[in-house]
């Protein structure tokens, strides 16, 4: 680390040091190469800090005036990318706030009055994790749309259900895809709730204790678009949970996508031969010249590591801090603003790979076929006829090991053959023994069967304005 010196009479809090602040420990300790993503907000609550400063009469017009119009000034040169963040300023606030007093003078020392940067950093963070709540909600609709684009196009074939990656039982493809609509749907609903406890202003907590000025905390939550404040100034200032909750809500909707990924990775393999993923999301080989490789689902699911780490960072770095701000704490920003761009990008790349998806649907109904798949239907028919279900699981289990050594499927055996294994089986039995029959059979609320999942694909595309 350079020894360089610095000029510690920048500094804005510089008055009780003797000495400057050493070049390794502003470059430690600087997050300005990060936080300055944050301006936006960082103007925007200065402005409806030093408005409520005014009606306060604890700020003249005039140098409110002053105040407005250099931060104006200052967003707009930020915007043009012509401003100089510095590394010795440290952070967005002191950088912000420099500039000012050097474009306005005396005024804009004026407009820390009644805050700290703690309910500063605070109040950004907030206001931009409620944006991006807004931006996750949009994003996640997108997503939902594509799978009940799919649901609907395919609706009425089927692919073979799976647990334990065993052929269960049939299912149609749609209901398959309205899954993901489910979760993503309720990863809109975490967001939104989330969202609630982010949306109430911290400003006027100011380091800990409060303000000892005649401010009014209410005032700035209208402009500002806040719901409220928040209620203790201590917790306030101490305060991440809105921050791990939101990561979290990421975290869990990139489990989804892994969990999407996996399957579109081993469908598109040959052995199963589920889905072609267009070409345009495919990659090769730089070796093997046969190769079409499903890189954007393997990335996505590998992605979801540093999402579930960044939601670990920011549980161990709050553990154990005591009330109330820590600096420790500024290290939050990097894994949220981490979590923030690879679950953004993961969510719109898969939207848009969706979109372009074909079901090879020849080859999944063939798959439903086979597998004695249609098993439980067996069991469900003779407890129908009065078969109590544990006999019907055993009647059924033979006659399957029956098929296994005779190498068919349990809709090849002859009615002689299957009365054998209990006499109440009738002809009536190749109807259930069917993929079509199994799917169409499952008509309980949140089933399987054609009818169930053309309501619920009606019904999403009504969520979703779809139609
Ligand atoms: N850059 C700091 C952070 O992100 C801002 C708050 C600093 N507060 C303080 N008391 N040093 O946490």
């Amino acid at each position: 680390m350079s020894r360089e010196k610095s000029s510690g009479s920048g500094k804005l809090w510089g008055g009780r040091f003797a000495e400057a602040t050493a070049g390794s420990v502003e470059a430690f300790s600087a997050s300005i190469h990060y936080d300055s993503r944050l301006y936006k907000y960082d103007i925007a609550g200065s402005k409806a800090h030093v408005t409520m400063l005014q009606e306060q009469g604890i700020l003249s017009e005039e140098d409110l005036k002053l105040i407005v119009t250099g931060l104006t000034e200052i967003e707009a040169e930020i915007d043009r990318g012509e401003f100089q963040f510095k590394r010795e300023l440290e952070d967005v606030h002191m950088n912000i706030e420099k500039a000012l007093v050097d474009k306005i003078g005396p005024a804009g020392a004026k407009l820390h009055s009644a805050r700290s940067r703690n309910d500063q950093v605070a109040l950004d963070l907030r206001m931009y994790l409620r944006d991006q709540c807004d931006y996750f909600v949009e994003l996640l609709t997108a997503a939902q749309q594509s799978c009940v684009k799919l649901a609907r196009n395919y609706i009425g074939e089927m692919m073979p259900g799976y647990t334990h990656v065993q052929r269960a039982q049939p299912v149609l493809i749609s209901h398959h895809m309205l899954a993901y609509y489910e979760m993503f749907g309720r990863d809109r609903d975490r967001i939104q709730d989330c969202r609630k406890r982010i949306n109430l202003s911290p400003l006027g907590c100011a380091a800990l204790a409060g303000s000892g000025l005649p401010i009014n905390r209410e005032s700035v939550v209208e402009a500002l678009g806040f719901d409220g404040v928040t209620a203790n100034s201590m917790d306030t200032s101490a305060d991440r949970d809105f921050a791990i909750e939101f990561v979290h809500c990421l975290a869990l909707i990139q489990t989804h996508l892994s969990r999407i990924s996996e399957e579109l990775v081993f469908w598109s393999s040959q052995e199963f031969d589920f889905v072609n993923i267009a070409d345009k999301f495919c990659t090769g080989s730089s070796i093997m010249p046969q190769k079409k490789n499903p890189d954007i689902p393997e990335l996505i699911r590998g992605k979801s590591g540093r999402v579930i780490g960044s939601l670990m960072t920011l549980f161990t770095l709050m553990k154990g801090l005591p009330l109330t701000y820590n600096r420790d704490m500024q290290e939050d920003k990097e894994p949220i603003f981490d979590a923030i761009d690879t679950v953004s990008s993961s969510l719109a790349i898969m939207a848009e790979l969706l979109e372009n998806l074909e079901f090879n649907t020849q080859r999944m109904n063939e798959a439903t076929q086979t597998g004695f798949m249609t098993a439980t239907d067996l069991a469900d028919y003779l407890v129908m006829k009065d078969v109590p279900f544990r006999d019907a699981h055993g009647i059924v289990g033979r006659a399957v090991a029956f098929c296994i050594q005779k190498g068919c499927e349990l809709a090849d055996l002859k009615i002689e053959e299957l009365q054998q294994f209990s006499p109440v089986i009738e002809d009536d039995v190749y109807a259930v023994l069917t993929a079509e029959g199994s799917v169409n059979s499952r008509v309980s609320t949140g089933g399987t069967a054609r009818e169930r999942v053309e309501e619920a694909v009606a019904k999403a595309e009504k969520q979703l304005g779809m139609v």
